[in-house]
């Protein structure tokens, strides 16, 4: 199949600590087929050399606008035309508020006046910066004038502050700028479960569990990101939804079972990554249980299995599910795929503490006649590294089972 010639991308890159991740930016840029030319301001320069951005995108780096040598060979104008896209990451407050008062102070700038390429900006800052009135109207104004954002994305930042301010992961601004026309999963519907249910025993209590969701929200992010509609059914998250998704939320097991099923048609990939709970109890009560007697029981019944049921279903989508276990992973998550029908299962050892509520994981991935393990990382990467699995077994591709 004949590969579609991809953009020529300017990358501007503003005096933030993010400036370091835009590396990677160009890296996987020209993974992706495309030219890079990198313009830097003098902010920029400060975080990191232009050299590096030099040996990564093979081009000169430039940074002055007044800078006679470079003029002589690529002009400012012919390097404003030459961009078929402009992406700046990281882009600072101070970047952004001289974008929308139309400032051409520096290179950067002019550059972004004087092309009619798409721009896309990568904000970077400190929360309250972002937060910022003034920074609020600059990028609303810039959103008006038809300038794209991607992020920023909230969690931890380099100030050691935590909120809305951290710039995007380098495979979202790729995503971003290039599409889903470039993912392993264009085309492709995905529903995925994820976090914990919460079983009402009466109006205020409920059975529920550690779950986060975390790993359910990463796969949902990474499977956008590999060019696929998403759509998340959750329960009660501990951790922000992700943009580009459809949500629909679903609290119990009941709601979550209903939740997926209406919405299964058309869907060629299912991952159940939600901690269902395997019971519910049998009538939750009307009104607050009050504590008369010295004990209580409380009835448990079991709750529908939406992983089983999603795999008996003809026609029927890829199936993904996982595998929490203490004891005997592989052996007890080989024989949960095969019980449940499942494709594909990712099995977590959740002995002493370890994979549920927290940041990073582990996962052996089993599938028939075939293993991966993945080492302790990330859940973002994770669920990145899982996606691509999933894409290569879904396309039937042989060197996934050899690896
Ligand atoms: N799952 C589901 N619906 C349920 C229970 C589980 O869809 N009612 C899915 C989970 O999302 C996960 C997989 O089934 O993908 C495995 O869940 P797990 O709790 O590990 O296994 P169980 O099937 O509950 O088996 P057991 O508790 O006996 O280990």
């Amino acid at each position: 199949m004949e590969r579609q010639a991809q953009p020529r991308v300017l990358l501007g890159v503003g005096g933030g600590i993010a400036a370091y991740k835009s590396c990677e930016l160009v890296r996987r840029l020209r993974d992706a087929g495309c030219e890079v030319r990198v313009v830097m301001t003098r902010g920029g320069a400060a975080f990191v050399t232009p050299l590096s951005f030099q040996a990564l995108s093979g081009q000169p780096v430039r940074v002055d606008l007044l800078d006679a040598e470079a003029e002589s060979g690529m002009d400012h104008i012919a390097l404003a035309r030459w961009a078929d896209r402009v992406v700046i990451a990281p882009a600072t407050a101070d970047l952004i508020a001289r974008l929308a008062a139309g400032l051409a102070d520096d290179l950067l700038t002019t550059l972004c006046l004087a092309t009619e390429a798409p721009i896309l900006l990568a904000p970077a800052m400190n929360r309250v910066m972002w937060e910022h009135p003034a920074t609020q109207a600059n990028h609303r104004l810039l959103e008006q004038r038809g300038v794209r954002m991607v992020g920023p994305e909230s969690g931890g930042q380099a100030c050691g502050e935590t909120g809305a301010g951290r710039m995007a992961e380098p495979r979202s601004i790729l995503h971003a700028l290039l599409g889903s026309a470039s993912g392993p999963l264009t085309g492709q519907r995905v529903l995925i479960t994820a976090g914990p249910t919460q079983e009402p025993i009466d109006p205020v209590r409920f059975i529920g569990n550690r779950s986060s969701g975390r790993m359910g929200v990463a796969l949902a992010a990474a499977a956008r990101d590999a060019g696929a509609e998403v759509r998340l059914v959750h329960g009660p998250l501990g951790v922000p939804l992700p943009a580009g998704v459809q949500a629909v939320a679903a609290d119990t097991a009941e709601a979550m079972h209903a939740a997926v099923l209406e919405h299964l048609e058309g869907v060629d990939l299912f991952i159940g990554a939600a901690a269902v709970a395997d019971y519910r109890p049998r009538a939750p009560a009307d009104q607050k249980l009050k504590k008369d007697a010295p004990g209580m029981t409380v009835e448990l019944v079991r709750t529908p299995d939406i992983l089983a049921d999603v795999a008996a279903r003809r026609p029927r989508p890829f199936v993904v599910g996982f595998a929490a276990e203490t004891t005997r992973l592989r052996e007890n998550a080989r024989a949960k795929m095969e019980r449940k029908g499942v494709d594909m299962i990712a099995a977590n050892d959740v002995s002493a503490g370890r994979a549920i509520g927290r940041q990073e994981n582990s996962l052996v991935v089993l599938w028939p006649g075939g293993e991966r393990l993945f080492p302790e990382q990330p859940k973002g990467d994770l669920a990145h590294a899982l996606i691509a699995l999933i894409a290569a077994r879904m396309a039937g591709d042989a060197e996934a089972d050899t690896n």
